[in-house]
């Protein structure tokens, strides 16, 4: 265990030193020093590069994508998405210190990547007419994620365009609210090698 651990550690400095940026956190994890609407925030952490690009698969990022991470942390999970070669990307981030060190790091990549632009803010005030694809690693709890999700389907009404989610790490408040969601088509659910079993859901809808 403790190997696996080293090694996870080890591969997220060596992500870290290739990009140029520094999305560690503390160890115990850092919650967001200003409370959201629903007070439901969770803390931040990421998983390691090579795993987010394995829960990313799946979604299929295409070049014309604009893709949102809801509750972006330092940014890894978007980074990652940004070098995917998507058309521009976004975060949202409700902690200051945590948005202000990933706009840093968006502006430290050594790689091509697309424009990323980092937002502070509270997930469940925010537009999102402009998102193909929304990003989730379990930012929040089950009164957030409704909120967030009523303003998606909000959004295709005045801009009608295809979208796809990935939730990583669900739990099961997390479940009951998707599946209440009778305009998301759950298109699948994946665990990869490494991932201690924890899984990520795929949604996509269309023009309703
Ligand atoms: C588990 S971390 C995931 C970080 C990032 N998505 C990644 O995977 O690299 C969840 C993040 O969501 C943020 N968060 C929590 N509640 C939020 C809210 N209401 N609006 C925006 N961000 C929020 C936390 O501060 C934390 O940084």
């Amino acid at each position: 265990m403790r190997i696996k651990s080293a090694i996870r550690a080890f591969e997220a400095v060596l992500g870290d030193t290739v990009l140029g940026v520094s999305t560690l956190g503390s160890r115990k994890g850092d919650y967001p020093e200003v409370g959201s609407v629903h007070d439901d925030s969770f803390w931040y952490e990421s998983k390691s590069y090579y795993l987010n690009w394995l829960y990313l698969r799946p979604a299929r990022l295409e070049a014309e994508d604009v893709v949102y991470d809801i509750g972006c942390g330092a940014g890894r999970l978007l980074f990652v998405a940004a070098l995917c070669g998507v058309k521009r990307c976004v975060g949202l981030e409700l902690s200051r210190r945590l948005s202000e060190l990933a706009r840093t790091n968006a502006s430290k990549i050594r790689l091509p990547h697309p424009p990323i632009e980092i937002r502070q803010a509270d997930a469940s005030t925010e537009d999102y007419s402009e998102g193909t694809v929304f990003l989730f690693c379990n930012p929040f709890g089950a009164q957030t994620l409704e909120t967030v999700l009523d303003q998606i389907r909000s959004s295709l009404m005045t801009n009608s365009r295809r979208i796809r989610m990935v939730y990583i790490h669900p739990e099961n408040d997390h479940r009951k609210t998707f599946a209440k969601c009778d305009w998301l088509e759950q298109t699948g659910e994946q665990t990869f090698p490494g991932a201690r079993g924890i899984p990520a859901m795929y949604f996509q809808t269309g023009p309703e």
